[in-house]
């Protein structure tokens, strides 16, 4: 192991290197504009796992392509899978980046760039941990197969199709993902819960065309206006969403998990002047990282209606729509939600408008034990790494695909995450810490005896 890591620390400004041609690649996948750089963005995947002797291919999807890398398959060997995305968010708006967002800039232990962080970097820090057993003829303890997709921003529309026709040879033991967050370096995290997500765009049509609001208003329903006060009863003052049955199948916090939960660094002032918010909000009766990381919500992502240029337009606008997603918990089950949500959007919705709703991506809640075996090995890979003594964590955000992991490879996924909190994961200025990048790499190259060992005493 200490050739792995000397290897490591030598090889820091290489990597670094190449981290930075990999986010020089516009890989956004959910602009159409952007296919020929995803493809760019998989080839040069590609090419970096064959150069480190990997057997790489580029698999197409209706969708955008996975790129799949192993190594030799050898009997009686433990196999764990490593997932990715090598696609971003789209970076918009530009005006508000320091520096173009894919061009990187270093500054101090940060390197600026959209996917520098998610998940580019975190990804990344797993293959240079493999080139580093494979360039020192360490052998490794166990197979691995990487499996790094270009639609997870969109809802990993094709990847669980993917994995149902390769499903014998992603076989594994275990899925280990590094694509969320910790609270900082002093508290290295095994995330054991993420939140599952169902997103619904609601659009009401009101008159045929835009209307003089002089002449007309008054006599017609305005959508915008019938838009905000439908919204508006989607969820009470105190924060809980006030759909009928929304929460009948959400899992009651232990008092072991919150007082894990209690555990985690937090000081309010601090968030609150970090996110730039007068004062928190967040349901009734639940702590800050419990609202955030253990309990469902519904937020509207984006509201579009009438006149949004300079000055003003007296009109009332033929429509108006909303894009809204829902955070789920355990036990919530995505397609129930949906049921339940066109239910109420319905009955809400007033005569003096026609509603249209489309549903979009969806994934389900994840929860894993953090007592099993393979939870504990990692917990030790990580304290090894980063030098201090790891937390168990639920977070907010959704990988939808671990629970296809499960569901189709029957493999329980550890996640192992390597963002910080001011990474600015989906906004202008996305960073990864260079600190992170090599505790990454170091974790990487732990996980694997430990994670071997832990599977031979179940
Ligand atoms: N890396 C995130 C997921 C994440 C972030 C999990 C922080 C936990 C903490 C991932 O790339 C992501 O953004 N997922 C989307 C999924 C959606 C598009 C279906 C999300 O959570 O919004
Ligand atoms: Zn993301």
């Amino acid at each position: 192991m200490e050739k792995v890591l000397s290897y490591l620390s030598e090889h820091q400004p290489r990597f670094v290197r190449e981290l930075c041609d990999y986010v020089r690649f516009p890989s956004v996948s959910a602009q159409p504009q952007h296919q020929p750089d995803m493809a760019a963005c998989a080839e040069w995947l590609l090419n970096r796992c064959r150069g480190l002797g990997l057997d790489a291919r580029v698999c197409p999807t209706p969708g955008h392509p996975v790129v799949l890398a192993r190594t030799p398959r050898r009997a009686g060997r433990r196999h764990f899978m490593v997932y990715g995305h090598y696609d971003v968010q789209p970076p918009e708006p530009f005006e508000l980046w320091k520096s173009p967002p894919f061009e990187p800039r270093l500054e101090g232990r940060s390197l600026f760039a959209r996917g520098a962080s998610d998940n580019k970097g975190q990804h990344l820090a797993h293959l240079n941990a493999v080139e580093a057993y494979l360039r020192t003829g360490t052998e490794l303890p166990c197979d691995l197969t990487f499996v790094v997709e270009g639609e997870e921003e969109v809802g990993s529309r094709h990847l669980a199709d993917f994995l149902k026709t390769n499903r014998a040879e992603l076989a594994c033991d275990a899925v280990v993902v590094s694509d969320t967050g910790i609270p900082d370096l002093k508290h290295p995290a095994l995330t054991y819960a993420l939140r599952g997500i169902t997103a619904v765009e609601i659009k009401l049509h009101g008159p045929s065309r835009d209307l003089h609001s002089g002449i007309y208003g008054g006599s017609v329903d305005n959508p915008a206006m019938a838009l905000c006060q439908l919204l508006a009863k989607l969820r009470d003052k105190h924060g809980r969403i006030a759909i009928p049955g929304f929460y009948d199948d959400v899992a009651a916090l232990s008092a072991f998990e919150r007082k894990q939960l209690a555990r985690l660094p937090f000081k309010e002032s601090a968030y609150r002047k970090f996110l730039g918010v007068p004062q928190l909000f967040g349901e009734r009766g639940f702590t800050p990282i419990e609202q955030r990381s253990a309990r469902p919500t519904v937020e509207i992502n984006g509201l579009t209606s009438g006149y949004q240029g300079e000055g003003s337009k007296t009109i009332v606008p033929a429509w108006a729509s909303a894009k809204l997603t829902f955070r789920l918990v355990p036990d919530q089950q995505p397609k129930k939600i949906i049921a339940l949500i066109r239910k109420h959007l319905a009955s809400l919705c007033p005569p003096t408008v026609r509603m249209e709703l489309k549903t979009g991506h969806g994934g389900e809640p994840y929860l894993v034990s953090p007592t099993s075996a393979l939870a504990q090995a990692s917990l030790r890979a990580l304290k090894r790494a980063f030098g201090c003594e790891p937390v168990l964590m639920r977070e907010g955000g959704s990988i939808p695909i671990v629970t296809e992991f499960k569901k189709v490879l029957g493999a329980d996924t550890l996640l192992l995450g390597l963002a910080l909190p001011d990474d600015n994961a989906h906004s202008p200025n996305e960073k990864f810490s260079l600190d992170c990048f090599e505790r990454g790499m170091r974790m990487s190259a732990e996980l694997w005896p430990e994670l071997s060992g832990a599977c031979k005493t179940p």
